[in-house]
């Protein structure tokens, strides 16, 4: 198939874009690298552009024949979407009702749409399913509802056939060490994590230790990047059959607070985190710890590393011989 990324340079479209190769599809990364790396386009063409920007679409589509398209160009940050929200709203959700409507004005009509854990908003269940309320409590939240909610519309009226997963936390990096998590700024846990042992005097900030937890800090369900990619191929093979707008959540079902991610980083790397106690960070909830029960039966997904320290092996891997 050839299939189109949207946002292919960043971290979880540039993994996809890889394991998408290695499955013998073609790929087209389109991406006005904001926050992506040219560097990290290694498999298929990239078309730099803004999906805020309709002539760079029609340019995009024509002459291309998509079979199927996957969207990660999003803007993610929580604390970000609270001071910025029409940043969010144009682009997350502007930007992606532009790519559908390129999409359907050539009739492309399957959609595999990057979610979010923030759709949930502040879990009213220890573990979270497809059918808890989905109450998001900050902008960013909002803008992946609303594009999930246009996509069931998109379905019924336009048979526009659509996966959202919903991502909780991914991490880690590419086994081989060719690409992984490279923000800036950084604002991921383990990415920093790892930085504070790298960059020398600059020590993790944990956001509270006040929490409801046990430890008093955030609890996090972290999922393998290949592992989340690996439920997109299995997501696109299941549009085949299965039409519709679908929803899955992925993550572990295990959940793991920041004290635990740090000893974990401690016995994978060999040193000691340095760290300091800030304030808690507007809009994280104390904890998102994923049921995915479903994507497992229906998808027949099943994550292949399940071990948190083998999640930060590969990423300390990347972080210690990081080439952009
Ligand atoms: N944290 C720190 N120090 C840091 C970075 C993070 O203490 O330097 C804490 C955060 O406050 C949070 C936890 O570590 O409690 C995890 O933070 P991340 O930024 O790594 O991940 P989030 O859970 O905040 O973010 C993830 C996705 C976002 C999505 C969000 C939904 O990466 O895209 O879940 O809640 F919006």
């Amino acid at each position: 198939m050839h299939i189109l990324i949207c946002g292919g340079a960043g971290y979880i479209g540039s993994h996809m874009a890889k394991m998408l190769a290695s499955h013998g599809h073609t790929i087209t990364v389109f991406d006005n690298l904001s926050t992506g790396h040219q560097e990290a386009v290694q498999w298929g063409e990239l078309v730099c552009g803004d999906l805020l920007d309709q002539a760079a679409l029609d340019q995009l589509f024509q002459g291309r024949r998509f079979d199927a398209a996957m969207h990660f160009s999003a803007k993610s940050l929580v604390g970000e979407s609270m001071s910025d929200p029409a940043l969010y709203y144009r682009n997350n959700v502007t930007g992606t009702l532009n790519l559908l409507d390129t999409m359907r004005s050539h009739g492309v009509n399957r959609f595999v749409f990057s979610s979010s854990a923030a759709t949930f908003g502040n879990p009213i269940t220890p573990f979270i399913s497809e059918d808890h309320p989905q109450q998001p409590i900050n902008p960013y939240g909002q803008t992946k509802l609303m594009v999930e909610k246009i996509l069931r519309d998109y379905d019924t009226a336009y048979g526009l056939s659509s996966v959202s997963l919903r991502y909780f936390n991914a991490a880690g990096a590419d086994p081989e060490g060719l690409i992984g998590e490279s923000h800036l700024p950084e604002s991921h846990l383990i990415p920093n994590v790892l930085k504070s042992i790298l960059d020398h005097g600059q020590p993790l900030q944990i956001f509270g230790d006040q929490y409801e937890t046990r430890d008093g800090t955030c609890i996090r369900d972290y999922i393998h990047i290949n592992d989340l990619c690996q439920a997109h191929l299995l997501a696109l093979e299941y549009m085949t059959d299965n039409q519709g707008a679908h929803g899955f959540n992925l993550g572990n079902g295990q959940g793991f607070s920041i004290f635990e991610i740090i000893h974990t980083a401690e016995a994978v790397s060999g040193r000691t985190i340095p760290f300091t106690v800030a304030k808690p960070r507007m809009g994280d909830p104390a904890v998102l710890v994923a049921d995915s029960g479903l994507a497992r039966q229906k998808l027949l997904w099943q994550p292949a590393v399940t071990e948190l320290a083998e999640i930060i092996e590969t990423a300390w891997r990347w972080h210690q011989d990081q080439r952009f």
